[in-house]
């Protein structure tokens, strides 16, 4: 039977876009839990690099930054000769992505990304928090202000937290582009809906990087099928109420409205 996750961002309420985040200790910043991140992230590096690294000119010294606060955690790090960045990355379940300051804007100066939300290293690479942005609805009205004072005024002595959920019909982490997999939502079994639709969740945090000036953000990606919500009745219930209650930008920027049936049906057989 899989596991619940450690997080239920579902549990917030009904779905919405939201800044949401909220500080952590010290001790719980890097979760680990995976044996091994640089047996899944190697072959990924090897196969598409630019899908899943990247970093621009002046960099380094951040990202060692990153490495040092990554090993100051208690994590043993295998530098070598890679960039950094990428060997802290390789150590730790989580994606690591260094925002800089460049030119009064804060851009994405390094990454490595190899467990994606249907965006790439490509793509994300030296772009502002506002490009990368540019999908999600409202973000610079609503929101991109607020994050850039953020990420200015972030104290060093502060760990920041986000988390968000969307659902999927594959529990791949690395998932460059999610339209191979909505292609075929066609074919599952609605009786099957239990196991072949995953809860994909993103837990975020934000930590200044006090000698370079950066922000070093992580994304770990936790995913369990909608049936292991059966482990738990308060967060299957939390989970009904975050999809019957989602916006309508929520659901839209999220195709939610493909699992309709599939997640209705689900939700139903369990009275819910
Ligand atoms: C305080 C910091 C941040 C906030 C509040 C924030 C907020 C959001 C929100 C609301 C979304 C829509 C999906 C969701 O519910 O999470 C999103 C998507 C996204 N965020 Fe952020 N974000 C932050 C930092 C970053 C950083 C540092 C990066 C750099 C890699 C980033 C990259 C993205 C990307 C690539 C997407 C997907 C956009 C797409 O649909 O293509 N975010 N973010």
């Amino acid at each position: 039977m899989s596991s619940l996750a450690p997080h239920a961002p579902y549990a917030d309420g009904p779905a919405d876009f939201a800044i949401g985040l909220k500080p952590i200790a010290p001790q719980a910043w890097l979760e680990g839990g995976e044996a091994d991140p640089a047996a899944r992230k190697d072959p990924l590096l090897a196969a598409e690099p630019d899908l899943v690294w990247g970093e621009i000119e002046g960099s380094r010294p951040g990202q060692a930054e990153v490495l040092a606060m990554v090993r100051a955690a208690g994590v043993r790090v295998e530098e070598g000769d890679r960039p950094p960045l990428l060997a802290a990355a390789r150590a730790v379940p989580d994606d690591l992505c260094l925002m800089e300051r460049r030119d009064g804007v804060w851009r994405l100066a390094a990454l490595s990304l190899c467990a994606g939300s249907f965006f790439t290293a490509r793509e994300a690479i030296g772009h502002s928090l506002g490009e990368l942005h540019a999908p999600v609805p409202g973000f610079s009205a609503r929101f991109l202000r607020r994050v850039e004072r953020i990420f200015d005024g972030l104290r060093p002595d502060l760990i920041l937290e986000r988390r968000n959920w969307s659902v999927l019909n594959t529990d791949a982490l690395h998932t460059p582009d999610p339209a191979p997999y909505r292609a075929r939502i066609g074919e599952i079994d609605p009786a099957d809906a239990g196991q072949r639709v995953f809860l994909r969740m993103e837990r975020q945090t934000l930590r200044r990087l006090p000698q370079t000036g950066g922000v070093l953000f992580t994304i770990r990606v936790w995913r369990h099928p909608l049936a292991a919500l059966d482990q738990d009745p308060a967060r299957l219930k939390a989970f009904a109420v975050a999809w019957r209650g989602a916006s309508d930008d929520f659901r839209a920027y999220k195709k939610l409205h493909l699992f309709d049936a599939l997640v209705d049906g689900f939700l139903r057989a369990r009275g819910e």
